[in-house]
């Protein structure tokens, strides 16, 4: 097995050059250079997923858009993380997500306190041009402490990593394709009845809107402390 060092490249990204190692992401590098890139399912700590496509970024030389996160730097790259196509698709991805699900946010238990509200606001979304689907999604209030309610999910599966790569218990999952997708505890049975299911919590902590809460506690008072993610997956691979 190669145990050479990862390569350095060059690359620009919004015209900045920048230099990085061959197996960073875009975002990675943009992130460190100071350049932001919207993200949603992405969470410091945790593999990289590209579920939400919030993060696509445009290359030179490529007709397709790619996400940032799990796109890895090559020399010569020259990116554009910002252009009127890609304001127009990150705000056909939000208001998609918003219509996709049940999220009313002037009666949601997360105003205020949601990262998919705070990117609208962000990204300039104030309308949903398509109408929403108000699909009849279930509460699981089986677990003692804690709540999954599917209405408010958007599938970014930060719970399903989270519990895989920091825990280690693998509760989470994701059943179905497109619109019938859905995270789901074991082999799809109640929370509550989970066999593997440690009740760390690490789930509700990683949650970026109001689909995993504590019981007993409304969004706005729960502490999230995803600091701590970064350096357990430094240890985790420190072991390995
Ligand atoms: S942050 Fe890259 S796809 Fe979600």
């Amino acid at each position: 097995m190669s145990t050479a060092a990862p390569r350095v490249v060059t690359l620009k990204i919004d015209n900045k050059d920048c230099g990085a190692r061959e197996d960073q992401s875009i975002l990675d590098v943009a992130r460190e250079n100071g350049i932001e890139i919207p993200t949603l399912c992405f969470l410091d700590g945790l593999t990289g997923w590209g579920a939400c496509r919030l993060c696509l970024v445009e290359l030179k030389g490529s007709p397709k858009l790619l996400p940032a996160c799990t796109t890895r730097v090559a020399e010569g790259m020259q990116v554009v993380t910002d252009s009127p196509r890609l304001k127009k698709y990150r705000q056909t991805i939000l208001e998609m997500l918003f219509a996709e699900r049940n999220h009313v946010c002037s009666v949601c238990v997360s105003n205020g306190h949601c990262e998919l509200q705070a990117m609208a606001q962000k990204c300039g979304v104030d309308h949903v041009h398509m109408p929403y689907r108000y699909p009849k999604l279930e509460v699981d209030s089986s677990n003692d402490l804690f709540r999954l309610d599917h209405n408010r999910c958007i599938l970014c599966t930060r719970c399903v990593r989270v519990c895989d790569e920091i825990e280690g218990a693998h509760t989470w999952d994701v059943k179905g394709r497109g619109i019938e997708a859905a995270v789901i505890t074991d082999l799809n049975m109640p929370w509550g009845e989970s066999q593997s299911c440690t009740a760390c919590g690490k789930c509700v902590q990683v949650c970026p809107t109001g689909a995993l809460s504590q019981k007993g506690t409304a969004v706005a008072e729960m502490h999230k402390r995803r600091q701590f993610l970064p350096y357990l997956t430094h240890m985790r691979r420190s072991h390995t």
